[in-house]
Parts: C-alpha cells; sequence; structure tokens
C-alpha cells in the first residue's frame, strides 16, 4: 500500500508555481492577482479563504480579499463581481460557498466573468469541460488528477466509481475520469443517495473517489483487494484524542481499508492541500491567458 502524500505534492506545486511566477515577472509579465469575495462568518469559509490567501502570497501572487456582512443584498454583490470583472488588474475571482439563502448562488456563479473563473464553476466552464475543450476546472476534481498523474496511476480501462455527484467535485470527476485522455478512459459509475447497490458496485471498483460528505462511509468490505481509493470527504468530528477536541475525518475508514489498497489517500494531508494548488494553477493559467485570451 502506497500513501498518497498530498502536502508533498501540493508543495512541489507551489514551488513550481512559484517558480513560473518568477519568469513571468522577468519576462515582462504581470504579478498573478486573485481576488476573493467573502459572505458572512461561517467558520469553515473563513478558514477556507485565509488559506487561499496566504497560499496566494506564498507563491508571489497578489490577493484581494473582499468582505461583506450576510446581510448585503444579492444586488450588491452582483456589482462587486461586475466591477471585479471589468478590473484589469484582476486575473481570477472566487466567491467563496456557501452564500447566505436570500443570494442566489446561481445568478453569482453565472455573474463572474467565465474567463476570470478560476473555480470553474460558471456554465462556459462546465459545458467546454464536457466537450473536452480547454477550461478551468473545478479546483478538487483538478487536484485529484494531479495526485493521479505524479503517482503514475494507471486509468485507462479500469472501473472508477465515483460517490456522490455535486456540480463542484462529484460531476466535473465523472467528465474528467472518463474522457479520452490521461487519467481518464475509464468507465466511470456515478453512486448518489438514490443508488441501490453502492457496496456492489464498489466491489467492483478498480478505483474509488469518495466525494459524498458522509463521516467513514467507504468500508473494508466493500473494497477490492489493489485498489486505488481516493478520499474527499473532510468532516469535522468530535475527538477524545486530540488537544483542540475535534478531528478530521473522511468518507472512508482509514485505517481498515487502507491494508487493502495499491494507493489511498489520508485525511487530512490528501485531497485538501491539492484543491489549494490547484486553484493557485487556475489562477496561473488565467494570468498567463493560456485558456482564454
Ligand atoms: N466552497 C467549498 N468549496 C469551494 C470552492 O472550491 N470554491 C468556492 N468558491 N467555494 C467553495
Amino acid at each position: 500500500m502506497q500513501l498518497i502524500d498530498g502536502n508533498k505534492i501540493s508543495a512541489e506545486i507551489k514551488l513550481e508555481i512559484a517558480k513560473e511566477v518568477e519568469e513571468f515577472k522577468a519576462n515582462g509579465g504581470k504579478t498573478p492577482h486573485l481576488a476573493a469575495i467573502l459572505v458572512g462568518n461561517d467558520g469553515a469559509s473563513e478558514t477556507y479563504v485565509s488559506n487561499k490567501v496566504k497560499d496566494c502570497e506564498q507563491v508571489g501572487f497578489l490577493s484581494t480579499l473582499v468582505r461583506y456582512e450576510d446581510t448585503i443584498t444579492e444586488k450588491e454583490l452582483l456589482d462587486k463581481i461586475v466591477e471585479i470583472n471589468n478590473d484589469g488588474d484582476i486575473d481570477g475571482l472566487i466567491v467563496q460557498l456557501p452564500l447566505p439563502k436570500h443570494i442566489s448562488e446561481q445568478k453569482v456563479i453565472e455573474t463572474i466573468h467565465f474567463k476570470k473563473d478560476v473555480d470553474g464553476f460558471h456554465p462556459v466552464n462546465m459545458g467546454r469541460l464536457v466537450l473536452s475543450l480547454p477550461s478551468f476546472i473545478p479546483a478538487t476534481p483538478f487536484g485529484i488528477t494531479e495526485l493521479i498523474k505524479r503517482y503514475h496511476i494507471e486509468t485507462e480501462g479500469r472501473n472508477c466509481v465515483i460517490l456522490g455527484r455535486s456540480n463542484i467535485v462529484g460531476t466535473p470527476m465523472n467528465l474528467l475520469m472518463s474522457r479520452k485522455a490521461y487519467p481518464g478512459n475509464c468507465t466511470v459509475t456515478v453512486c448518489h443517495s438514490k443508488t441501490k447497490n453502492i457496496r456492489e458496485i464498489c466491489r467492483n471498483a478498480d478505483i474509488i473517489i469518495a466525494a459524498m460528505g458522509s463521516v467513514e462511509f467507504v468500508t473494508a468490505d466493500m473494497v477490492k483487494e489493489g485498489a486505488v481509493v481516493i478520499d474527499v470527504g473532510i468532516t469535522r468530528i468530535k475527538s477524545d484524542k486530540t488537544k483542540s477536541g475535534w478531528k478530521l475525518t473522511g468518507d472512508v475508514k482509514f485505517d481498515e481499508v487502507a491494508p487493502r489498497c495499491s494507493f489511498i489517500t489520508p485525511v487530512p494531508g490528501g485531497v485538501g492541500p491539492m484543491t489549494r494548488a490547484a486553484l493557485l494553477k487556475n489562477t496561473l493559467m488565467a494570468a498567463g491567458k493560456e485558456i482564454y485570451l
């Protein structure tokens, strides 16, 4: 069993990006600039956004954080997005989700200009992904494909089971693993809350990507000997074994599943850091106009 080290790979990617930024600037290019909008005071969102800002600093990007109370109107938020769309210095824009109920997330996503949509959530980017055209790929699936590549995991002709069908992870992951490219060329099965025989379907999988946010759902009896298991779950649960009284737990019962696997990602330290690195990659591509002129 080989542990997939997301911390190590993401550190490598960050170094590569920092080097590219230096070269970019040395050749007269501008400093890549990411803007993030955070609405309200949700604890997890605060952590995610502050990590994104720290990551930008670490690789030499500029970042702008715009914060609003959760009383902001939808119109005020949409106006700010349009202002950032028109700001020539800003290359990428993310609006941290979830948003308060009175604001339409879909309207927000569709207002971000697709050329600055480094989250890859805009219908233009999603549509281009369906067509295998160059696009911004959502950060978590993008990060997972980097892990698969950098560990040289074979995918062609393999059965890949994806647990979860979210717009952010399950759906783009399905498109990536089935497309005619590496990593891809898999036979993909997407399981969700209405799937009847998840256990049997998983037992036939060469690759399992667990992204349904259900603590320790994947158990040893669901995993074929030699399978690759990628755990996207990240839920904070109470623990009497840590100083803080909390621990992060994935969708996979790691201790019993790991011995059966050829490769497995831990939680934390697997997919999480790769999501952060992938957003930086998308921002660098936005600044370099590598996807859209
Ligand atoms: N909330 C949870 N994940 C994400 C993400 O990847 N991007 C944004 N904007 N919000 C999120």
